[in-house]
C-alpha cells in the first residue's frame, strides 16, 4: 500500500503553486448532470479519487463519461433512461453519492429508486435523516430493506417548504436536485450558503429558461419547479481546503506560498485567522499569498457553518497551532469526531489535549519524525505538515485518504520543495 515518506524539516519554502478546481463542487455538480436530456461539461474539475468514483457511478448508471486530464474537463452525455440503483459498493466507499438519490428521483419520481445506506464514517454520526424527511416534504416516501433506501414519489414530487434542523451541505444540494422538477414552489430554510452550494445553484439557473432558484433571505431559497433541463457547462471553483492546505506549508514553514486558481472570497474567514497569528496575506481576485516570516501568534478558533471557519480545514490548522509558541484552543462544532489528526501529531512531540469537541494545544519548538496512519481526508494534510515541519524521517500510511481530494499532492509538494517520496 502507498505511503508517503517525508524528510523534515522544511524551512523557509518559496514558491508557487496553481490548485485544482472544488471536489465538493464538482460532486453534486456531477449528480445533478442526470437531470438533463443531453450533454453537461464541467471544466476545471478535481480529477481526484472521489471524484473518478462518481465518474464511474454515472458510468454505471448509463451515462457516458469522457474525462480529459489534459483539459481538466469531464463531459457526460445522457441519451438513455438510467438505472436506479446506486450500488453499497459506492455509498460504503463514498458519502457524498447519496446526492444522486435526489437526483434521480428528480427526474424518475414516479419509480422505485434505491441506495446502499450510508453507514459509519471516520469524521463521527453522519446521518441522511435531514435529506429523507425533506424528501418526505415533497410527497417522497421511503422504505429500508437489507441496508437499502427505497424511494418514490408515485404521486409525482410536490413543492412544499422543509427546514434543516442544522446546516447541511449535501443534504441541501440533494433537497435542491430533488426539487428541481417538483409541482408548484419548494422552499428550503436554514440552508447551507457554502460556495459549492451557491456554485450548484447558479449553474441550474443558467442552464434553465430563467432563473427558478432564488434567495429570500440568507439561508433562504424559493425552488419553482421546471419542465426540463437539457443541456449545460460550467468551470468549478477553486478549492479553497485545498488552497488553504497548501497555504499552511508556507505557516509551518515559515515561509512564502503563492496559490493560484483561488477565490479569495471563499476562505474569507481562514485568511483573518492567518492575519491575526501573524501572517502576511496578499490577494488579488484569483491568487493568495502568504508571507509567513515573523514570529506567528498562538490563537482560539471554532469552526461552523461558512463563512465561518471550516471544519475540513481545521485539522490543517491544528497542525500548524501545534508548532507556534503558546496556547491555542479550537471548538469543533460540525462534526463529533474531528480530531483524528492530533494523537498522529502527538506522535511526532506535539502537545494536543482533547475533551469532548475542545482542543487544547500548547506549541513545542519542535517536532521529531515518526511513522504516523491517516484515516480521514483532511487529516492526512495535517499529518503531512506536521512531518514537513519535524526533524528526521515520516513514514505516513493509508495515505489514499488524501487521494480522495488532492489532485496529485506529492508532486505539488515537492513544487513547493518538500523532501517527499511515495513508496509501495
Ligand atoms: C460536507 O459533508 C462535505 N462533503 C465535508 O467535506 C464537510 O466536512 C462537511 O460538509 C461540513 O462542511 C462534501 O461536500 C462532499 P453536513 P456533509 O451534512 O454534507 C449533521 C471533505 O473532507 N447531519 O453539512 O456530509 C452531520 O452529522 C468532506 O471533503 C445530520 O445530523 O456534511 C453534521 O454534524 C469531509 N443529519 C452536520 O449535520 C443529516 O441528514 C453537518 O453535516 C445530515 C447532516
Amino acid at each position: 500500500m502507498l505511503k508517503y515518506v517525508i524528510k523534515g524539516p522544511t524551512k523557509g519554502v518559496n514558491s508557487s503553486i496553481s490548485i485544482e478546481g472544488a471536489k465538493n463542487c464538482c460532486l453534486p455538480l456531477l449528480a445533478s448532470t442526470v437531470l438533463f436530456e443531453d450533454t453537461v461539461t464541467l471544466t476545471n474539475v478535481n480529477l481526484s479519487n472521489d471524484v473518478l468514483l462518481t465518474c464511474k457511478l454515472l458510468e454505471d448508471l448509463g451515462s457516458k463519461v469522457e474525462i480529459s486530464e489534459k483539459n481538466k474537463s469531464i463531459k457526460v452525455i445522457n441519451k438513455k433512461k438510467h438505472k436506479l440503483i446506486i450500488n453499497y459498493k459506492y455509498t460504503s466507499r463514498m458519502r457524498a453519492v447519496v446526492l444522486f438519490l435526489g437526483a434521480l428521483l428528480s427526474k424518475y419520481p414516479k419509480n422505485s429508486i434505491q441506495a446502499g445506506k450510508p453507514g459509519g464514517c471516520s469524521l463521527g454520526y453522519r446521518g441522511i435523516d435531514f435529506h429523507l424527511e425533506g424528501f418526505k416534504r415533497l410527497n417522497a416516501n421511503h422504505t429500508l430493506k437489507d441496508g437499502y433506501v427505497k424511494i418514490s414519489a408515485k404521486n409525482g414530487l410536490i413543492g412544499n417548504t422543509y427546514k434543516f434542523p442544522k446546516v447541511s451541505v449535501t443534504g441541501t444540494a440533494n433537497l435542491i436536485l430533488s426539487a428541481v422538477f417538483a409541482k408548484n414552489i419548494t422552499t428550503l430554510k436554514n440552508i447551507s450558503i457554502e460556495p459549492e452550494v451557491t456554485s450548484l445553484i447558479d449553474f441550474l439557473n443558467n442552464s434553465a429558461k430563467f432563473r427558478f432558484i432564488k434567495f429570500k433571505g440568507k439561508r433562504t431559497i424559493q425552488i419553482k419547479g421546471i419542465k426540463k433541463l437539457i443541456k449545460g457547462s460550467y468551470k468549478v471553483i477553486g478549492d479553497r481546503i485545498n488552497a488553504f492546505s497548501y497555504l499552511c506549508v508556507g505557516a509551518i514553514t515559515r515561509g512564502k506560498v503563492k496559490v493560484n486558481n483561488i477565490n479569495p472570497k471563499h476562505l474569507k474567514k481562514e485568511l483573518e485567522i492567518l492575519k491575526k497569528i501573524g501572517c502576511e496575506i496578499k490577494n488579488d481576485n484569483f491568487s493568495i499569498s502568504i508571507n509567513a516570516k515573523k514570529k506567528l501568534k498562538p490563537t482560539n478558533i471554532t469552526t461552523g457553518p461558512w463563512p465561518s471557519l471550516a471544519t475540513d480545514n481545521m485539522p490543517i490548522l491544528m497542525a500548524v497551532l501545534a508548532t507556534i509558541d503558546g496556547k491555542s484552543t479550537i471548538k469543533e462544532t460540525i462534526f463529533s469526531n474531528r480530531y483524528m489528526a492530533a494523537p498522529e501529531l502527538s506522535r511526532m512531540g506535539a502537545s494536543i489535549n482533547i475533551k469532548n469537541n475542545k482542543a487544547t494545544i500548547i506549541g513545542v519548538k519542535n517536532l521529531f519524525g515518526a511513522n504516523c496512519i491517516c484515516s480521514d481526508l483532511r487529516s492526512t494534510f495535517a499529518i503531512i505538515l506536521g512531518a514537513i515541519a519535524a526533524k528526521g524521517v515520516s513514514k505516513i500510511a493509508r495515505v489514499y485518504h488524501g487521494s480522495r481530494g488532492y489532485y496529485q499532492l506529492p508532486k505539488k509538494l515537492k513544487k513547493l520543495g518538500i523532501n517527499i517520496k511515495s513508496i509501495t
